[in-house]
């Protein structure tokens, strides 16, 4: 039967096809913003510019979208909080839960390094509560792997593993599981002092180890896409990204462990107070991390990473590749975009109006 594009097959109507592209062409205008940070040693400047674009770009559509994970704690900084809008709010436009990172690795674009991107994730509001978890501890630990160790570790017990087991442990079954030799396997972990154990262990296995500095939304995906040639990845980052990863794995089919991590005796005594405090050594997984029947997930490259090339300045154009995927449908689709620089106009919620890129 041939439905229109904004219904579902069942007929309902289905808000997230007609609203996935505004979710593309908020982190395009997000990344176009803050390119031009690139390099310039100043995190700030480049996050604020993302958020002004991805403010502004809502700012014409019509929805009515929560932030219900954001940039942690409102400061000085500039940022997209937690219960900040998105969108018109106009009266019947859809709800959506919304799920963003302006920019991962703000500190990457400041030095003008790799892997950074603008980033987002939003689901069609519950009746009750909300379809994303607010993890409270600013990090957690992560454990993310890819389609094919996610199935087994359903399908067979005898190869389960957790946040708890060995790190040796979880390299060995891993290699079992993809039919590789353990030296084959490529882990990637942030480049950490807290994480010096888990590089000793993957060294001592003989696994092959991909340190990185920031940006650990793309390498907790990256053992999940099907040429990035990582196979898992592991440490503490932070947890709002950990939710953002959920999304993606979500449509890609991987998974992704979770588990509060408290930095601080401070953070410990106000998770105590928290109704989260009693799920601490709970292990979450990407469907309970991100719930309800579908989830949009879309990123666009700031600069290159395992999961997108960043923008292309060439001439008067630049180019972006985003990546867009629904887990309802599970389809992935990579949008190149050439935009060129002197028609492109961005709509920037600081100008109340479109600006020149
Ligand atoms: P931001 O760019 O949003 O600051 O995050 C960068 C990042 O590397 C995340 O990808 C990661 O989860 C977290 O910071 C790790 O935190 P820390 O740098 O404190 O170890």
């Amino acid at each position: 039967m041939a439905t229109s594009p904004s219904h579902s097959s069942s007929g309902e109507r289905d808000p997230e096809r007609s609203l996935e592209f505004e979710f593309v062409r908020a982190t395009e205008n997000a990344a176009l913003n803050a390119i031009h940070w690139m390099g310039r040693g100043d995190k700030e400047g480049a996050d604020a510019a993302a958020c002004d674009a991805i403010n502004g770009s809502f700012d014409h559509v019509d929805l009515c979208g929560e932030v219900v994970i954001g940039e942690g704690i409102k400061d000085e900084a500039p940022g997209i909080f937690l219960g900040d809008r998105l969108g018109t709010w106009r009266k019947g436009a859809p709800k959506f839960n919304i799920a963003l990172d302006p920019i991962d690795g703000t500190t990457n674009i400041s030095k003008g390094l790799p892997n950074s991107i603008s980033v987002m994730a939003g689901v069609l509001a519950p009746a009750k509560g909300t379809a994303m978890l607010n993890i409270p501890t600013f990090y957690a630990e992560k454990l993310a792997y890819g389609p094919a160790v996610a199935a087994a570790l359903q399908r067979d017990k005898s190869l389960r593993f957790d946040l708890d087991t060995p790190v040796a442990e979880v390299i060995a079954k891993t290699a079992k599981i993809l039919g590789k030799d353990v030296q084959k396997i490529v882990v990637v972990a942030l480049d950490r002092p807290r994480h010096d154990s888990i590089i000793r262990e993957v060294r001592r296995m003989g696994a092959a180890l991909r340190l990185i500095s920031d940006g650990d939304v793309t390498a907790a995906i990256a053992p999940s896409l099907p040429d990035s040639s990582v196979d898992l990845y592991l440490g503490v980052g932070g947890s709002p990204e950990g939710v953002l990863t959920a999304a993606a794995l979500r449509a890609l089919g991987g998974d992704l462990q979770l588990r509060m991590w408290l930095r601080d005796d401070e953070e410990k005594a106000r998770i105590a107070k928290d109704p989260m405090a009693k799920h601490l050594r709970r292990i979450f997984h990407a469907d309970e991390l991100v719930s309800g029947p579908s989830a949009i997930f879309c990123a666009t490259g700031i600069s290159s990473s395992w999961l997108l090339p960043g923008v292309k300045l060439v001439g008067h154009k630049a180019i972006t590749t985003s990546i867009l995927m629904r887990a309802r449908s599970r389809t992935v689709r990579y949008i190149r975009a050439e935009h060129d620089l002197e028609h492109k106009r961005i709509p920037l919620r600081s100008q109340l109006r479109e600006s020149k890129v």
